[in-house]
């Protein structure tokens, strides 16, 4: 090979800001972790590190993109053979590792339904894609979402997204209607169920033509604040989705690839089977991978158009995700996921007794939020201390989310690999901030 020079970085704190700031869209300062926000320069399984070579235990994985840990070897090296070989094959030729992936995929799959899979890059991209299939498929056209969702920021997924700050002043894409998510702790039914699956019936009575193309929801509400869905609500909503001629849509962009613990897919625990399921982020384990699996005669619906987006089933993406896959096997990831989450319920279980500032603690496996407020009884939002804590965890190397529609929720969401020490450490440092407010 001719002798290339390497391409020099600079890794200067101040200069990467400047030129973030003059070449990079204005839009970016909208999203950022902290005042000071760190410069990554590595990163290994649980861990990253900034750029002065300080380490960081990476609780929120790069928004839950890395599943398996960061530069995780096994899926590196199967990147890195395609990446030899192949960098990028169009779906207009035929490459089997796509199909290799779509058939893994399928196999993770509830047992006895023809699953297909539709590779893409992004969440929002797949979002998308779910609303046109169940469109094509029932013929009708609106979608009910859950208030307070997220399923991405394009176009029609921004119209999904129930979350004020990240819609922007626009005419939303038309034909999506949000119910009330069945928030235990803060939502306007209480802790009731029923109430929640009754307004699905009451919106497809009073706003739709008494039909619908479908009803898309996370099983636990990610971005919006870590809120799981209660037992039955989604059975409930299929059903009165289904008698209303829809499709059920599942949004596992967080919550898939074994982060709820021996599942694989968080809505396995509702006793329901999604004829469409979308999946981003750990799928890839950042690499940017997304796909959309769907019952086939639903996918069939698309087959009379032609549909192709260029960088769907690039073969380096879909070698990360057999590699992901093959990863929560061989690295008993699942059940370490359920392990390390009960351990840290335990832990945040004790940590609430101890601080007033913790109203709620909520998820399941290692997708876990704690809701900060300033009055308990009152529920008042507390996102002045949610963000000194997450300051404060970070001088000690530790690096939390925050989400929730009032910014109190801190989201402890780490790759899928942390051990119990990890878990330890995140009390203990968690604690340690709860005190110092
Ligand atoms: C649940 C959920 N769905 C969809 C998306 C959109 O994914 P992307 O950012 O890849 O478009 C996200 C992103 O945060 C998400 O959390």
């Amino acid at each position: 090979m001719k002798d290339y020079a390497p391409i020099e970085t600079d890794w200067n704190y101040e200069a990467t800001l400047e030129r973030r700031h003059k070449f990079m869209s204005p839009s970016l300062r909208t999203f950022v972790a902290f005042q000071k926000p760190i410069i990554l320069k590595r990163g290994e399984m649980q861990y990253v590190w900034d750029e002065k070579g300080r380490k960081y235990l990476d609780c929120l994985a790069q928004n839950l993109c890395i599943s398996v840990g960061h530069c995780h070897p096994l899926v590196n090296r199967e990147v890195r053979r395609q990446m030899e070989e192949l960098v990028h094959c169009t779906t207009m030729y035929y490459q089997p590792v796509p199909a290799h992936l779509a058939e893994e995929l399928v196999g993770k799959m509830p047992a006895g339904h023809d699953w297909v899979a539709h590779f893409v890059n992004s969440g929002a991209e797949a979002a998308d894609l779910a609303l046109l299939m169940a469109r094509l498929y029932t013929g009708n056209f609106d979608i009910i979402a859950l208030r307070n969702c997220f399923h991405g920021l394009h176009f029609a997924s921004m119209s999904l997204t129930g979350i004020a700050t990240c819609r922007h002043a626009l005419p939303p894409s038309p034909g999506i209607l949000h119910v009330h998510n069945p928030d235990q702790y803060r939502g306007v039914h209480g802790a009731t169920v029923q109430p929640y699956v009754e307004e699905i019936d009451i919106l497809i009575n009073s706003s739709t033509p008494g039909a619908v193309a479908g009803f898309i929801a996370e099983p636990i509400q990610g971005y919006g604040g870590v809120i799981p869905l209660p037992a039955g609500y989604l059975k409930g909503a299929f059903e009165r989705v289904r008698a209303a001629g829809g499709v059920c849509i599942v949004d596992e962009v967080q919550t898939g690839f074994g982060r709820m613990g021996t599942d694989m897919w968080g809505f396995e625990a509702h006793e329901v089977v999604p004829d469409i399921v979308i999946m981003a982020k750990g799928i890839g384990n950042g690499y940017p991978l997304a796909a959309v699996v769907a019952r086939r005669e639903v996918a069939e619906a698309m087959a009379k158009k032609k549909f192709f987006n260029t960088y769907g089933s690039n073969p380096v993406a879909c070698a990360a995700g057999r590699g992901v896959l093959r990863a929560i096997e061989v690295d008993g990831l699942r059940d370490n996921a359920r392990r390390m989450g009960a351990l840290l319920e335990e832990r945040l279980e004790a940590l609430k007794a101890r601080c007033d500032v913790i109203g709620d603690f909520r998820g399941r496996g290692l997708m876990l939020g704690v809701e900060l407020v300033k009055d308990r009884a009152a529920k008042t939002p507390a996102p002045e201390e949610a963000a000194r804590v997450a300051e404060v965890a970070k001088e000690r190397g530790l690096i939390v989310g925050r989400g929730g529609i009032f910014g109190n929720v801190l989201r402890i969401n780490p790759p899928i690999c942390v051990d119990s020490a990890n878990v330890e450490f995140i009390a203990e440092v968690l604690g340690e901030a709860c005190r110092r407010l």
